[in-house]
């Protein structure tokens, strides 16, 4: 559409602001446009509006004083007029790369008490469309330093709860408690907030943690099919042996591994000493190494380590590999994805130049994950089923020592996106209130 562009021509492009609110005048500078905490008595009113002198932002003060700038191609593009909203998702309604490189906004008008605004710009590729925009909708997605600080802190729960917030025993509840719910949000908010629990009175059935897990999302299926057996000896998995197991992440050559893994225990005998299980988190640990050792924590950002299983012997035979660095940042510097399993760990594939730092990094996360302080340390009771965030925190086992008796575990997986998807679900239908929260699958949002 070109009918306004003679209009706003370069040549009135040195013609001050255009403020477009009916009945407002153009009189208030820069300096009136106060930052403020979003959040507390947030107004959803535009008081005044403007446009930037190149065209390209839209800058609105709000009855709070705060002020946001919109860009014009993210105004356009995320229309929200009933033309440009698909019903369902799936249904493509603006075809970004068929709008010119250059695009201006032209009008605002931010409609009767600045709650409704609508946006005429150049460019525009569909004949008579309006950009609409409810202010609501704007305020709560403005961009500002402040707003985003604001909402990604809101959504880190894994710096608030847990081993962050100095949790030193497993939260517990027990299997009755799954029966409605209020239960099972109960639950999915402790594995989203704290990151671990136990459930305790499971009945002693074989296969009844794939029925427990599937209350939270569909059952994720691996290598070693829909569960696995964990015995003293005899099993195909390496849990079996009975030697120690550091702490690490279940199945890391996957590109993404499990998301949350339950761990039932059958039987675990008084005769059979040592075996006691150990549990932290893994993000937590990586703060500390980002603070007392950027250095370290920089090399475990940019050198990936690798990893590998190959097994021909299972449920369903299996040759992964997969390379990808320890910790994950995401574009604005926050931790979002931890990876860690010294038993899977393959021969790195590194340039010679960065083999000596990355295993001085590598043994200087290790140590602080492994500092006691940091762990919690208990002994799995046959009943119990421990669950956790397989992507936020690393667990491991001490040395068994058994002549006589037997323990029996049989553990299980899900996927994190499809937990998080059932917590944000329970909680709208238990009308919750709830942020999303930052689960550890290498996203803050
Ligand atoms: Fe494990
Ligand atoms: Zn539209
Ligand atoms: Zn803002």
């Amino acid at each position: 559409m070109k009918r306004n562009q003679t209009k706003h021509s370069k040549h009135v492009i040195f013609i001050s602001y255009l403020c477009i609110r009916p009945g407002s005048r153009l009189v208030f500078s820069l300096s009136s446009w106060k930052k403020c905490v979003p959040g507390r008595n947030m107004s959803n009113e535009v008081k005044q509006s403007r446009i930037s002198l190149d065209k390209q932002n839209l800058e609105l003060v709000w009855a709070d004083t705060h002020l946001s700038r919109f860009n014009v191609k993210w105004l356009r593009f995320f229309c929200r007029c009933k033309k440009c909203v698909p019903e369902f998702k799936g249904l493509y309604l603006v075809d970004i790369p068929a709008f010119p490189e250059e695009m201006n906004l032209l009008e605002v008008d931010v409609g009767e008490k600045g709650t409704n605004l609508s946006i005429q710009i150049s460019g525009e590729i569909y004949p008579d469309h309006v950009i609409k925009h409810p202010a609501k909708w704007l305020r709560e997605r403005c961009n500002c330093d402040a707003c985003l600080h604001d909402v990604i802190n809101a959504r880190d729960v894994i710096s608030r709860y847990g081993i962050s917030a100095g949790v030193r025993e497993m939260p517990k509840m027990t299997h009755s408690e799954l029966g409605d719910d209020e239960g099972v949000f109960k639950w999915a908010k402790t594995i989203m907030e704290v990151g671990f629990c136990l459930i305790k009175q499971v009945p002693l059935e074989n296969g009844i943690v794939v029925e427990i897990a599937k209350k939270l999302s569909p059952l994720l299926e691996t290598t070693y099919g829909k569960y696995i057996d964990i015995r003293l000896s005899g099993g195909k998995h390496g849990s079996n042996n009975k030697g120690a197991l550091p702490l690490h992440m279940d199945q890391p050559s996957y590109e993404s591994c499990p998301g949350v893994l339950l761990l039932h225990c059958l039987k675990f005998d008084k005769t059979v000493s040592g075996g006691n299980s150990r549990i932290t988190d893994a993000f937590y640990a990586a703060e500390i190494l980002r603070k007392e050792s950027p250095g370290d924590f920089k090399t475990l950002t940019e050198v990936p380590a690798s990893f590998d299983i190959v097994n021909y012997n299972i449920t369903h035979p299996c040759h992964m590999e997969h390379q990808k660095c320890h910790i994950v940042l995401d574009y604005f510097g926050k931790i979002v994805g931890v990876t860690w399993n010294p038993d899977q760990f393959a021969p790195v594939r590194l340039r010679q130049s960065d083999v000596d730092r990355y295993f001085k990094a590598h043994r200087k996360f290790s140590e602080i994950l492994n500092r006691p302080e940091n762990q919690i340390t208990f002994r799995l009771e046959a009943g119990d089923v421990m669950v956790v965030n397989n992507r936020r925190c690393v667990h491991g086992r001490e040395k068994i020592v058994a002549d006589c008796g037997s323990r029996h575990m049989q553990t299980c997986f899900l996927d994190l996106d499809d937990v998080k998807s059932k917590y944000m679900y329970l909680g709208h239908k238990l009308s919750k209130n709830l942020t999303p929260p930052k689960v550890g699958n290498t996203c803050s949002f």
